[in-house]
């Protein structure tokens, strides 16, 4: 079974298109359901929060008799907020966008409505650091994430960490490693402000037996150069990883050194801050020792918690089981070598809609290759309606430095 998820799963690299996308208004993409006898309408847009244009037979469609829709996603009707330069709001979101043959749990209904929330909840967000986008989100190659976050405010992304098309161009060799890490490692840095340089690792420590031993997990590395109103610019350092799940507490101290290695090898000027965004796989309750460790190796410090939500993975969100669970993953942390924040807290906040949407929930269709609409008669939980966007709430870092 091993190796047939293998053949698939390069496949699937191969074909990821990483390109920049141009920065236009409102992004269109042709969908069609049960070709080659289409059945799709009017209603298929808003099963992904996108907006009807028309009926039609797009480019390349597989639809003998029926039509396909054109469905756009729907310029933002509210504004960003514009902050001062010596301040920043830095978002770490686990979107739970796992490849199709692992899950089906609403990847592309959740991740096609991500832009357009994070926008209205946080009109001041400067940059975000996201884990386990490993599909590239919403619709691969045609409507994918970084569209939809160009549209709403985050023109400039990082390359997914491990992807191997736009890595093997860049020379890098690092990048080329494969062997049994067939998937990309699922994260990138998405930015309202121009990356003036980015880079990114792969984790040696890994343990081979978990899925993660199968992933390119590691670091994204992203400086922006943030400008205000007045002029004023300032240059920030941003590194969004995805630990090791599970208990092994060496692998996550051992990644840690390599991040800081990281750190230390990229030589950031000591006056510059350096932010560590991600998901830990760390409880900061029941695991308050590891974490200690973790960020002593890091050599960074966790600014305090504020606001009403005491988990990141919490068993109130609509994807979870266990109603029970409580714990706090997800972090956006300061290197205390750098410049050092004025002010800075940590936010568990909760993208979601008010309204529930339908969504094929199925977590056992393991090597159920592509997606499942959400009343797909083969779906064992079909229409399941959720109003979370990921399995993790998102952490909102904000800081403030010096003027
Ligand atoms: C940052 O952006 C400002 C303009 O907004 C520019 O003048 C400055 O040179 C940039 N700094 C770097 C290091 O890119």
């Amino acid at each position: 079974m091993m190796l047939v998820s293998i053949v698939f799963v390069c496949i699937i690299n191969t074909v990821l298109s990483e390109s920049q996308p141009q920065l236009q208004p409102d992004p269109e993409v042709w969908i069609e359901r049960g070709a080659p006898d289409c059945t799709t309408t009017e209603d298929d847009c808003g099963v992904f929060g996108l907006e009807y244009v028309r009926s039609g037979v797009g480019e390349g469609s597989a639809c003998d008799t029926g039509t396909a829709v054109l469905c756009r996603s729907s310029a933002p009707h509210t504004s960003l907020v514009d902050t001062p330069a010596h301040t920043l709001a830095a978002l770490s979101y686990n979107a739970f966008e796992r490849n199709w043959f692992m899950s089906h749990d609403g990847q592309r209904e959740r991740s096609c409505r991500v832009p357009a929330t994070l926008r209205r909840m946080l009109p001041d967000l400067d940059v975000i650091g996201f884990q386990e986008v490993f599909m590239g989100g919403c619709f691969r190659g045609k409507l994918t994430l970084r569209h939809l976050l160009a549209q709403h405010g985050f023109p400039y992304t990082t390359r997914t960490v491990g992807a191997i098309i736009p890595q093997a161009v860049t020379d890098d060799d690092n990048d080329m490693r494969v062997g049994f890490k067939v998937l990309n490692g699922g994260m990138f840095v998405a930015s309202r402000w121009p990356i003036v340089q980015e880079d990114s690792i792969i984790y040696e420590n890994a343990d081979p037996l978990s899925w993660d031993g199968f992933s390119k997990k590691g670091v994204s590395y992203a400086k922006i150069n943030k400008t205000d109103a007045s002029g004023r610019w300032k240059l920030y350092n941003l590194f969004s990883t995805h630990q090791q799940t599970g208990d092994n507490a060496d692998i996550k101290v051992g990644q840690a050194a390599e991040q800081r290695a990281f750190v230390d090898r990229l030589a950031i000027p000591p006056d510059q801050p350096v932010l560590f965004l991600g998901d830990y796989n760390i409880d900061l309750y029941d695991d308050d020792e590891l974490l200690s460790a973790v960020m002593a190796t890091l050599e960074a410090t966790l600014p305090a918690t504020v606001g009403e939500r005491e988990c990141t993975s919490d068993g109130e969100n609509d994807l979870h089981d266990d109603e029970k669970s409580c714990s706090w993953l997800d972090y956006v942390a300061f290197s205390h070598t750098h410049e050092k924040p004025t002010h800075a807290t940590m936010e568990a906040v909760r993208p979601m809609q008010e309204e529930g949407f339908p969504i094929c929930f199925d977590e056992g269709k393991i090597l159920r290759f592509g997606y499942l609409w959400p009343d797909d008669e083969r779906c064992t939980n079909k229409n399941y309606a959720v109003r979370d966007l990921s399995d993790h709430f998102a952490v909102l870092g904000r800081y403030m430095f010096p003027e």
